[in-house]
């Protein structure tokens, strides 16, 4: 299975790439996660990205480009994977298109997750994050079952992103609009990509999905990248 996730900041590609992880023994790649890590690391890519992470702009191509090219290639995604937060320009798109061919892989669907402008930015803004196993919670969707606790590793230490305000969501919206919008005229020409309603609820969204998948042939959905390298 190789399927991107698109949508606007917060219309919840991580909770379904997540989901479809587990479901499915597929990796999620997301460019977010992995910027995130070079900025605790202090890499040198870290370090160009985070001031324009902070602003909500985005990190340049070349940067994406590259360490997308080799996590692609990574002994995990050989069971498929899940692009989350790529590609989100006209020339990520290009070099994704290439590198697809380079490995001899073809994208089974694309899937855009269209929410209201209104929710995007209550859901972005009532986002938090345990600090420890990454668990994804959400003050009014998803709140920890004990209130501080982790549900899934008993952590009390949670998170918050800098990027996750008011302010930088609108600009983040405003990017997608621009820079990442232009790029589905590409995928509907291949007549892969399938829009669903992100407004639903986690487990609705979870199963359209689900349903897009199930019209997939078989093997689309189990391929084993070592055999056709
Ligand atoms: P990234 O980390 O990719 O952030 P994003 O695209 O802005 O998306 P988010 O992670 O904020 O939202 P999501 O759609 O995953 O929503 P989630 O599932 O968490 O990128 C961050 C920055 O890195 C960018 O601004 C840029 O600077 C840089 N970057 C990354 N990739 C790049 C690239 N390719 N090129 C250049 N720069 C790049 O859900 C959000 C909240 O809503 C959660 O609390 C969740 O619990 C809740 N929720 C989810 N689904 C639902 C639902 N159905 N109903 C109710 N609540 C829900």
């Amino acid at each position: 299975m190789k399927l991107i996730l698109l949508g606007p900041p917060g219309a919840g590609k991580g909770t379904q790439a997540k989901r479809l992880q587990e479901r499915h023994g597929v990796a999620q790649i997301s460019t977010g996660d992995m910027l995130r890590s070079e900025v605790a690391a202090g890499s040198d890519v870290g370090k160009r990205a985070s001031a324009v992470m902070a602003s909500g702009a985005l990190v340049s191509d070349d940067i994406i480009i590259d360490m997308l090219a080799n996590r692609v290639r990574q002994p995990d995604c050989a069971n498929g994977f899940i692009l989350d937060g790529f590609p989100r320009t006209v020339a990520q798109a290009e070099a994704l298109d290439h590198m697809l061919a380079e490995l001899k892989l073809e994208l089974d669907a694309v899937i855009e997750l269209k929410v209201d402008d209104a929710a995007l930015v209550e859901r972005i803004a009532g986002r938090f994050t345990c600090a420890k196993c990454g668990t994804s919670y959400h003050d009014t969707f998803k709140p920890t079952a004990k209130a501080g606790v982790c549900d899934v590793c008993g952590s009390t230490d949670f998170i918050r992103r800098p990027d996750d305000n008011r302010e930088t969501v609108r600009e983040r919206l405003d990017v997608y609009n621009r820079q990442t919008k232009p790029i589905l005229p590409h995928y509907e020409a291949t007549g892969r990509l399938h829009t669903l309603d992100g407004m639903a609820s986690m487990d609705e969204v979870a199963a359209a999905i689900e349903s897009v998948l199930a019209t997939l042939p078989t093997d689309h959905v189990h391929l084993d990248v070592t055999e056709v390298r």
